[in-house]
Order: structure tokens, then C-alpha cells, then sequence
């Protein structure tokens, strides 16, 4: 049956209630593979992405108002019928707000380091978060990270490789390529991008 989809004013999504998750449906023109970038900033990766992939579907999640609207500008601008924009907190998202296993990829890149010790309780990749991502993702699906810190990036892949449930896999070049603007900055500082990503093995 036809999806009787209506073009938003904003592509930001209205939460009407913080306790119900969201109807896919309702947010896009075609149910196709959803991708959600964690902290997406001003969308500098994602509405690039986005564009290059009109056969998917994207969700970017950003808990800064000014930030995220730029992802909206952005998408509206390119005439984007495949983006949407979250205003909240990243790992609530997942465990509340996400429909279980609807997410066959999640981006996160350049997540706020907290790199004195007493604050590391606060990142987002922590011991949890192959759980969180296991029940976002459908079967087989992807979290794709990149840092500049190298201290992240340990903690990174020591908490994908204690999950049984996860496969280290490559990123693609398609993917790499398209780089996140905290990336184009830190790069002009001959800071590199360091690359992780895991496949879900159910
Ligand atoms: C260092 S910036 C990177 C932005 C973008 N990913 C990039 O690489 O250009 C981190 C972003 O994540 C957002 N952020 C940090 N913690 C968050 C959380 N728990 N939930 C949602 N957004 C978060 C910040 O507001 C910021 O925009």
C-alpha cells in the first residue's frame, strides 16, 4: 500500500511523547535501510552521506539545539526526503526511543573524548554500549567509530572485543572518504582519523 507521506516543514522530529518510539513510517517517503550517526554535530558527514545514498534512510542524533539544526538547513537546502534529525540524548535514543533492531548501521564518530579520568565514566562507548547496539541493530548490522583520541580508541575497541557478538570488520572506502568536519580539522592538524568498525554476527 502507498505510504501517504507528507514532506516535514522541519526535518527535525517532533517528540511528542519521550516514552514512545518513533513510527518509522510516519518520518520517511520509503522504508528502506535505516542509518543513524550518534552526535552527528552539524551533520557535516551525514547530509553529505545522506546525499550519496538515496537508497537508505538516515537518522542523525545531536543534543545540541544550534548543532542540529544546521542538519536540517543542510538537508532542506539538497531537498533530502531521506534524513530526519533527533534533538536528544545519544544512548537514551537507542534504548528508548529507536524501535528494537531497526537500524542497520550506526555512526559514531568523534564522540566527546572526557579525556581526564575522574569524567570517563561519561563516554558514550563504554562497556554497555555493545548491548545498546546489539539491540538497535537488525541482524548483521554495522557501528562504524572514528577518533582522533587514542585513549578512546582503546577503550573502543577493548569493549568490542570483550562482545562475543561482534566481528571486527573494515570500513569501506565509500565510507571513509566522507569525512566529518571534527575529522577535516583535526587532519589540517596532521592529527589522523583512527577507524574501527564491528559487524553484529546475529
Ligand atoms: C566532537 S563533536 C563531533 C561531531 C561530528 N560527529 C563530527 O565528527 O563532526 C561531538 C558531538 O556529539 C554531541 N554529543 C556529545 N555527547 C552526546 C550525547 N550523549 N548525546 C547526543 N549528542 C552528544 C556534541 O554536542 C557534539 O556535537
Amino acid at each position: 500500500m502507498e505510504n501517504s507521506f507528507t514532506a516535514p516543514a522541519s526535518l527535525l522530529v517532533e517528540l511528542n511523547s519521550i516514552v514512545e518510539r518513533l513510527d518509522l513510517a510516519q518520518l520517511f517517503p520509503k522504508p528502506r535501510p535505516l542509518e543513524v550517526e550518534l552526535g552527528c554535530g552539524d551533520a557535516s558527514f551525514l547530509a553529505e552521506y545522506a546525499r550519496r545514498n538515496p537508497g537508505r534512510n538516515f537518522i542523525g542524533v545531536e543534543r545540541l539545539l544550534g548543532r542540529i539544526q544546521k542538519l536540517d538547513r543542510k538537508g532542506r537546502r539538497t531537498g533530502l526526503a531521506n534524513l530526519r534529525g533527533v534533538r536528544i540524548e545519544s544512548a537514551y535514543f537507542l534504548e528508548y526511543l529507536l524501535p528494537p533492531h531497526a537500524a542497520s548501521v550506526l555512526h559514531i564518530y568523534f564522540p566527546d573524548p572526557w579525556p581526564k579520568k575522574k569524567h570517563r565514566r561519561h563516554r558514550l562507548i563504554n562497556e554497555n554500549f555493545p548491548a545498546l547496539a546489539r539491540a538497535a541493530l537488525a541482524p548483521g548490522g554495522v557501528v562504524y567509530l572514528r577518533t582522533d583520541d587514542t585513549d578512546y580508541f582503546q577503550q573502543m575497541t577493548e569493549v568490542f572485543a570483550a562482545s562475543k557478538e561482534f566481528q571486527k570488520i573494515e570500513t569501506p572506502a565509500a565510507l571513509a572518504e566522507v569525512l566529518t568536519d571534527f575529522e577535516r580539522d583535526f587532519n589540517a592538524q596532521g592529527i589522523p582519523t583512527l577507524r574501527a568498525a564491528y559487524q553484529s554476527s546475529r
